[in-house]
């Protein structure tokens, strides 16, 4: 979604903008804009499509700005009008002395238009953002203080919102403040950053503080100022941020997609250290903050997320009521928040998502905190703002995660799943030792296999040669491995725009099967265990009707080669397990078809790796 980036010190403000912004690009975007202080105006430049235009357009300008040391960027993914440079910010006031970016919604954006413009303001855009530009200006005519005007105004906004705001009258000084979306300040010697994100500010400084909602930062090269909402003074709490630069870049792989499916082994270790020594011992998850007897008296589980994080949420459903003996319901987050949810302080909710900052997924455990229930949050970002929201936080370690198409923050979702269920099934006593044992035993010997799939992929790659020119995918499984068949059509869909489906494939002679003949290529999940021979039937009546047929499996049955035009293997693992091994293959076939077909793999089209509005 949209980027924000500040600067305000003694280098030349439009590189750092740029550079920052360019950290951030993988959170996907449609336009970019840059206000730099120059002499004795602000200057602002800003352009469609990527940052390469904006650098374009930077280029024919550049003796306007080159001694400027203070600005504020801006990569914009459209909500409320197009993408166009009109819509694109920075925006300014109508005398253009005052300058501001913005990630967010504000919702009541079209009342205070209405009243701007009936006092006499000009809208150029179609954005709630010049709204807030407006109405921030109109409260520094009457207070003649930047903070002042900024803390003022945004009493008055309703919705999310990240804030960046120059003036003309301030020589260097930018003012920011945020609710419920993300913003950092970096400070470094004689200058500070600000942005939405780290990787924006991590090249230049460690050293950052994440603002808390409705603080405003006033912010000079040698200064910062936090106050909150009431205008007292509030606490400054700088950190060492534990990020380094280099997971930013693509080590020698195409795309930072391949490089990601290709750490999974490694986050698959990171995940059991500490957590996981020997198959005889207990699983130690000391994240999670319910007492031994609250766990004991659980009766219901909710589980809430969405795109790739529901559908780890659904392989944890099968695991906790398996090993647990728990009910668990899994929904999407945005259709969870406009339903009357029956949960109380008897439930646990957890939300899960990678980026922790996908706004659906936030209300909804906002909405299930305040009817008391315990929150466990599953995320990848331990600095999120879901994150703040938890009574237990369990990080999954997958480190950043820059390809808009989630696959390794899959699995360490996964491995959080397995090792929350096999924690509470040992502390509730509801499952076999040596079930559990044998269990954990493979989690161990998993990070082998995965590397064994990873190091094999010359089927994989004929397969997606062979079916690149398909215009739509359907992918089935049963049990288990619904969910990997989900995630498989999900990852083909978004980076390579074919339409793909996945099905539970006892659904397919209830409608999709009509859809079968000799273009379909169909896609069936085949790991050995509880519903092998029944998905094999199901496999069997979708040949009939002449699809393509393609397996995924770990079984060596002499039947599957009459029945299946390619088969894809893996290493043979326990059936709870196979959700781990079989979304490999089906993340390198997305993979491999978007590159065979050329498209912009990290960053698909309309998508944002983190959806911060609703
Ligand atoms: C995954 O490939 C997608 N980009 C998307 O579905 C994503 O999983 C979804 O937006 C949820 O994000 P989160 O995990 O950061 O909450």
């Amino acid at each position: 979604m949209c980027g924000i980036v500040g600067y305000v010190g003694f280098r030349a403000a439009a590189d750092i903008l740029l550079d920052g912004l360019e950290q951030l690009e993988y959170r996907g975007y449609d336009s970019a804009g840059i206000a730099v202080k120059c002499e004795d105006e602000i200057k602002v430049y800003k352009a469609v499509g990527k940052l390469k235009n904006l650098r374009e357009e930077l280029k024919l300008h550049i003796k306007e700005f080159q001694n400027s040391t203070m600005g504020i960027g801006h990569t914009r993914w459209a909500t409320h009008g197009a993408p166009t440079v009109l819509n694109a910010h920075p925006h300014t006031c109508n005398c253009g002395s005052l300058a501001l970016i913005h990630n967010g919604i504000i919702e009541n954006y079209k009342e205070l238009k209405t009243q701007l413009e009936k006092e006499g303001c000009i809208f150029r855009s179609q954005t709630d953002t010049e709204v807030a530009a407006h109405f921030i200006a109109k409260k520094y005519a009457q207070t003649h203080d930047l903070t002042e005007a900024v803390r003022l105004a945004s009493k008055e906004f309703e919705g999310a919102y990240a804030l960046c705001v120059m003036h003309n009258d301030y020589k260097n000084t930018i003012v920011a403040t945020k609710r419920n979306a993300p913003m950092v300040v970096g400070e470094g010697e004689g200058e500070y950053f600000i942005a939405s994100d780290v990787p924006a500010i991590i090249k230049y400084t460690k050293k950052a503080m994440y603002l808390s909602d409705n603080q405003v930062a006033t912010i000079t090269p040698n200064s910062i100022k936090l106050i909150n909402a009431d205008g007292s003074d509030a606490v400054q709490k700088f950190e060492l941020l534990p990020w380094e630069p280099v997971a930013l870049s693509k080590m020698g792989y195409k795309h930072f997609m391949l490089k990601e499916i290709h750490e999974q082994p490694d986050v698959i270790r990171n995940n059991l250290t500490g957590k996981l020594k020997t198959a005889s011992d207990p699983v130690v998850l000391d994240e999670v903050k319910l007492t031994k007897e609250n766990l004991k008296d659980l009766n219901r589980i909710q589980i809430i997320a969405c795109g790739t994080s529901l559908h780890a949420a659904m392989v944890g459903k099968y695991l906790i009521e398996t090993f647990c003996g728990i009910a668990v319901d899994v929904e999407a987050s945005s259709e969870y928040i406009y339903r009357k949810t029956v949960t109380d302080k008897h439930t646990l909710v957890i939300g899960v998502s990678q980026s922790g900052e996908t706004a659906d997924t936030l209300t909804a455990i906002k909405q299930a905190k305040a009817k008391g229930s315990h929150i466990l949050i599953i995320t990848n970002r331990p600095d999120s703002a879901m994150a703040r929201e938890a009574d237990s936080l369990v990080a999954v370690n997958a480190g950043i995660e820059v390809s808009v198409a989630a696959t390794k923050s899959y699995t360490a979702q996964l491995m959080a799943f397995y090792l929350l269920a096999i924690y509470m099934a040992e502390v509730k006593g509801t499952t076999d030792t040596s079930i559990l044992q044998s269990l954990k035993n493979e989690l161990m010997l998993l990070p082998q296999k995965v590397e064994q799939v990873l190091a094999n992929t010359d089927e994989i790659q004929k397969c997606a040669r062979n079916y690149s020119g398909t215009k739509d995918f359907i992918y089935v499984a049963r049990g288990i491995n619904l969910p990997t068949a989900l995630e498989g059509a999900l990852k083909l869909k978004e980076i390579s725009y074919i339409n793909a489906t996945g099905y539970a494939a006892g659904e397919l002679k209830h409608g999709p099967i009509a859809m079968l003949d000799e273009t379909m290529p169909v896609l069936s999940i085949l790991m050995k265990g509880t519903v092998y021979d029944k998905l094999l039937s199901n496999s069997e009546e979708a040949r009939a009707r002449n699809a393509r047929m393609i397996a995924l499996t770990n079984s060596n049955d002499p039947k599957l080669e009459e029945l299946f035009d390619c088969i894809i293997r893996v290493p043979d693992v326990q059936e709870f397990l196979s959700p781990i091994i079989a979304v490999i293959p089906l993340q390198l076939i997305a993979y491999y078809i978007a590159e065979f077909l050329g498209k912009d793999v990290d960053q698909p089209r309309n998508l944002a790796k983190s959806v911060t509005v609703e």
